[in-house]
């Protein structure tokens, strides 16, 4: 390993969605002692980094991405000196902390909405947030733009003479969107983002950032009626990824280099292509940003190789490195979604639920583990994948809560599938991930008995086994070595990483011969490097040191 580079180039990050990590006070509820007293087994998974989703006070109208308080953390999750033990108690066994940001809106209870709304129209108040007069005498919203959950991102208030202004959500209702235009909201999130860099977090996740910055007087944006949140297909939109928002990064970069120890800025950014993904990366902003072309791309080698050359080649002019991720807590999990005939990944939980055979995405997900940690940069883990858990498609409704089944008027479930709470231990729901006898916020298949921490710590077969080995190796073997393509047919992935590694992933139907390739390291569906044999089955990968 090179030691002058920043840690981030080559990171694996480690999702921990607190809610549904570790419950450490009994309610239920993921929360921050309880990651704290998992240390140990994310520190022996081998991951360098762990991104926190948000712990800020809020009425978790969006899972806590709804914030009342920035500074501060829900009595819920624990408490700044919560925070603050976890933070050392992390650098001690050597992970890095990275806080999520969630500066595009504010919850409709934070302290500044409910003053722009007592303060009535033209009110320096509601400045800080869009609030604005309707079209057709008031009726109607301001424009067309639309809600990622779904409907329309407009709210209209009522005032103490009936209803009056409208204001623009791109999300929920409950979370408002601030203007980033205003020099209070500026102020306001420099003093956020420098008090939790000196509290000592190594980096900061920047929430929703292409919605930072709006085309200034809200034209239309051209949605057909019925539009789904698509970002990813938009050119010209009004309302994401203008060209403003990196104003508000070339801010913080600023903030950040003025601090030690390489703190990390990452953005969740889903734009249209790899080339405006790159202008989040530029030398004087954020550091690294979330690849969603990967993972919204199915399992097919030529689309996969196309976002990994497209990548690589867009990213090389700005000098950031890649990062590569499979799932997250806004995504169908991975090992559902490569079991289905598309396996495509869907926006926010608006997914076809089309029927998944689970054993060939796990499978496929386990190929696709060895595959994402031999790329070229960093790599972002969600909490659960190294057990191959599923998604969880048949919650009752009644047990629902992400907005998007509400605001889809209960036809897209949403994400509370993948947010389901993990299996630590033991037999039965809770699996230790809360005390004996507690409900867990969200309820777990009986059927995660045979995926728990527990039941795959010691088998040598298990996903979990094979995450830390390929941990191990790629922390042995791998730095910031060039990626080199070898061809072994248009169906298989295949490639080096320097003299120390080669990666076969197999995506045709037919086994590849592994002969004159190299000596196995890792396989995705052996016991160790010796049973892969002389051909890599399909929906497999391995490791070889080649020569
Ligand atoms: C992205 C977050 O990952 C997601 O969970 C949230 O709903 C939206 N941003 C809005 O904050």
């Amino acid at each position: 390993m090179d030691h002058r580079r920043p840690w981030w180039r080559t990171a694996v990050v480690y999702e921990v969605y607190l809610r549904s990590f570790a419950d450490g006070n009994g309610d239920g509820l993921g929360d921050v002692p309880g990651l704290r007293s998992r240390l140990p087994y994310l520190a022996g998974l081998g991951v360098d980094a762990l991104w926190v989703t948000p712990w800020y006070p809020s009425p978790m109208a969006d899972g806590g991405y709804d914030v009342t308080d920035h500074r501060d953390v829900d009595p819920r999750f624990g408490t700044l000196a919560d925070v603050d033990a976890l933070l050392a108690d992390a650098h001690t066994v050597g992970l890095r902390v990275v806080v999520d940001l969630v500066a595009n809106h504010t919850s409709a209870e934070h302290a500044w909405f409910r003053a722009a709304l007592a303060a009535g129209p033209g009110s320096p108040e509601r400045s800080r947030y869009f609030f604005r007069d309707g079209r057709a005498g008031g009726n109607d919203p301001p424009n067309d733009w639309i809600s990622a959950f779904g409907g329309p991102a407009w709210t209209r208030v009522t005032g103490p003479g009936g209803p009056e202004q409208w204001y623009l959500h791109l999300f929920a209702p409950e979370q408002p969107d601030l203007d980033w235009g205003s020099p209070d909201v500026q102020e306001e999130f420099d003093g956020i983002v420098r008090s939790w860099l000196d509290r000592g977090v190594d980096g900061i996740r920047v929430d929703a950032a292409p919605a930072m910055a709006k085309v200034p007087g809200l034209p239309d944006a051209g949605h057909a009626p019925g539009a789904s949140f698509a970002s990813s297909t938009w050119v010209d939109n009004p309302h994401w990824d203008v060209d403003e928002v990196h104003e508000v990064f070339r801010r913080w970069r600023r903030i950040g280099d003025a601090y030690d120890g390489d703190r990390l800025f990452v953005s969740e950014a889903v734009v249209n292509g790899p080339e405006r993904l790159a202008r989040y990366v530029r030398p004087d902003e954020l550091h690294t940003t979330f690849n969603f072309d990967y993972l919204k791309a199915p399992w097919d080698a030529r689309a996969l190789r196309a976002v990994v050359d497209g990548t690589l080649a867009a990213l090389a002019p700005v000098g950031a490195p890649a990062t590569w991720v499979l799932s997250s807590h806004d995504e169908t999990r991975h090992v559902t979604r490569f079991g289905r005939a598309h396996s495509a990944a869907a926006v926010m939980g608006f997914d076809d639920a089309a029927p998944a055979d689970i054993g060939l995405g796990l499978r496929r997900a386990r190929a696709a583990a060895l595959l994402t940690l031999a790329l070229p940069g960093g790599a972002y883990l969600y909490q659960g994948e190294e057990l191959g858990l599923p998604e969880v498609e048949d919650l009752p409704a009644d047990a629902l809560q992400d907005p998007t089944w509400e605001r889809s008027g209960h036809t897209a479930r949403g994400r509370d599938g993948c947010r389901v709470p993990l299996p630590w231990s033991g037999q039965r729901p809770p699996f230790g991930f809360a005390p004996a006898g507690v409900r867990p916020w969200l309820p777990q298949p009986a059927s995660w008995a045979s995926l728990t921490v527990e039941a795959q710590d010691a088998d040598p077969s298990s996903t979990l086994s094979l995450y830390r080995e390929a941990l191990r190796l790629r922390r042995e073997l791998l730095s910031e070595e060039p990626l080199t393509w070898l061809d072994l047919g248009a169906d298989v992935l295949a490639f080096d990483r320097g003299p120390a590694l080669r990666c076969v992933v197999n995506l045709s139907a037919a086994p590849v011969p592994l002969a004159g390739l190299g000596r196995p390291l890792l396989a995705s569906e052996a016991v160790g490097a010796e049973a892969v044999g002389d051909a890599l089955a399909p929906d497999t990968a391995a490791w070889l040191a080649p020569g």
